[in-house]
Parts: structure tokens; C-alpha cells; sequence
């Protein structure tokens, strides 16, 4: 299993923050961004890693995170020269991902749990794990048959079908690259994960898991104070 971090993106929500910075390279109380995403991998056993970065502030990424020697695995980098959408990932790391299965983490998601055995039980198709919020047409929104089993899945509905979001994790066999080379851009210019889950979920390949702890997609003011606050608990009760 390899790991991907998508690190890209510029954080025009957090603005002012992110004009000089990356989103990704801002604190979380005592923390980079992107080292919570990161030790997500490293907790589920991912010790080989792209870092998916944008143009801007490669060079911050790179004297941050370095070869991956201190953290115990190996960094490959690589550039999305523009924002245009999570599904570009399995493009840009095609020759990265070859043969093997691959578990991407967006950079800005913060989870309490461990997938350590969501990823070691993963076999084919995909794997996707939703989370009941108050606020689900800021994400991709999962419909659920009485069985909760997925029907369908919609991004950033106007009208959601549930209160359940799809998080920031996901696992995919090596089809996804396959898959993603379909994808037509969005009418935001994007391509996007819900299309690609979409296409697992049509051949009946996607399994839709559960979050159980905390989740946090730190990319608003909110959310990010959200999740300050929530580390700042974590670890002054350490
Ligand atoms: C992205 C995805 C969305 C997903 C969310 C999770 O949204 O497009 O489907 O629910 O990440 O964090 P973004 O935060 O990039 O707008």
C-alpha cells in the first residue's frame, strides 16, 4: 500500500493566511498541517509517500518534511501546477502508485482514527469513510438505502440526501488511474473524487466505512479554530 498526500490547492478560503504561505504549512496549535494527515499514514503502517504539492511554496514542503528519514519513510514530491481537483492525484502519480494499491489523504484532514486495519483487510475496488455532520453541503454527501448501503454520492449538494460527508481518506486498487484518465472536469474546472467514487460505486466496487473519532476538514476559519482547539485539548491532557 502506498501513501499519497495532496498538499495542493491555494487556500483561498483562509485568505489573508495563505498568501504568503501554503494552507497545509499552518499550524495546528503546536504543528504543521500537513504532519497530522502524515501521521495518519504513518499509524495505518504507509511508509511510502508522494507529497502532492503546489508550485508556490514547494520548497517549504521540502525543508519541512525532507527525505522522510526522521519520520520513518520515504517522500516522493511532485507539483500540481494548478488546482484542478483531488482526482488529478492519481494522475500526477501514475508512475508512483504502478502496481499497488493506494491510500490518498488530503492534506487539510485531520482524523482521530487509526485505518491501520481499514487498510490491511483492503483486497480490490475502493474504500471511502463517511462521517455525520451538521454542515454537509460543504462536502461530498453519501446517500444511504435503509441497509446503509451507499446509493449515491453528490458533491457539495444544495439539497443534501444525508447528513453524511465523505472524508478526506481514501483507498483505491490500482484501477484508479484507469479510472481517473476518464474523468471529465467539473463545471468548478475540477476533477473530482465524487466522480471517481461514483465510478467505483456504479461497478460495485466501493465499500462506504464509518469515521468513528473526530474528524476535521481544516479549510474555513471555523473549522480550523475547530480543530485548534481540539489538539490543544489532545495534548495539554497528554
Ligand atoms: C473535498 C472533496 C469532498 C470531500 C472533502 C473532505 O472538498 O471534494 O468531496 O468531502 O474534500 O475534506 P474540498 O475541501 O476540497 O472542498
Amino acid at each position: 500500500m502506498k501513501g499519497i498526500i495532496l498538499a495542493g490547492g491555494s487556500g483561498t478560503r483562509l485568505s489573508p493566511l495563505t498568501k504568503v504561505t501554503s494552507k497545509q504549512l499552518l499550524p495546528i496549535y503546536n504543528q504543521p498541517m500537513i504532519f497530522f494527515p502524515l501521521q495518519t499514514l504513518l499509524n495505518a503502517g504507509i511508509k511510502d509517500i508522494l507529497v502532492i504539492v503546489a508550485p508556490d511554496h514547494a520548497g517549504d514542503f521540502l525543508k519541512l518534511l525532507g527525505s522522510g528519514q526522521e519520520f520513518g519513510c520515504k517522500f516522493t514530491y511532485e507539483i500540481q501546477d494548478k488546482p484542478q481537483g483531488l482526482a488529478q492525484a492519481f494522475l500526477i502519480g501514475e508512475n508512483f502508485i504502478g502496481d499497488d494499491n493506494v491510500t490518498l489523504i488530503l492534506g487539510d484532514n485531520v482524523f482521530e482514527d487509526n485505518f491501520a486495519d481499514a487498510i490491511a483487510s483492503f483486497k480490490n475496488g475502493g474504500r471511502v469513510f463517511a462521517k455525520e455532520v451538521s454542515d454537509p453541503n460543504r462536502f461530498g454527501v453519501v446517500e444511504f438505502d435503509d441497509q446503509k448501503k451507499a446509493l449515491s454520492i453528490e458533491e457539495k449538494p444544495v439539497h443534501p440526501k444525508s447528513n453524511f460527508a465523505v472524508t478526506g481518506l481514501y483507498i483505491y486498487d490500482r484501477s484508479v488511474v484507469t479510472k481517473a484518465k476518464t474523468l471529465q472536469p467539473s463545471s468548478r474546472g475540477e476533477l473530482e473524487i465524487t466522480d471517481l467514487n461514483m465510478l467505483y460505486l456504479q461497478e460495485g466496487t466501493l465499500d462506504v466505512s464509518f469515521v468513528e473519532g473526530k474528524w476535521l476538514d481544516t479549510g474555513t476559519f471555523e473549522s480550523l479554530f475547530e480543530a485548534y482547539t481540539f489538539i490543544r485539548e489532545r495534548e495539554i491532557n497528554k
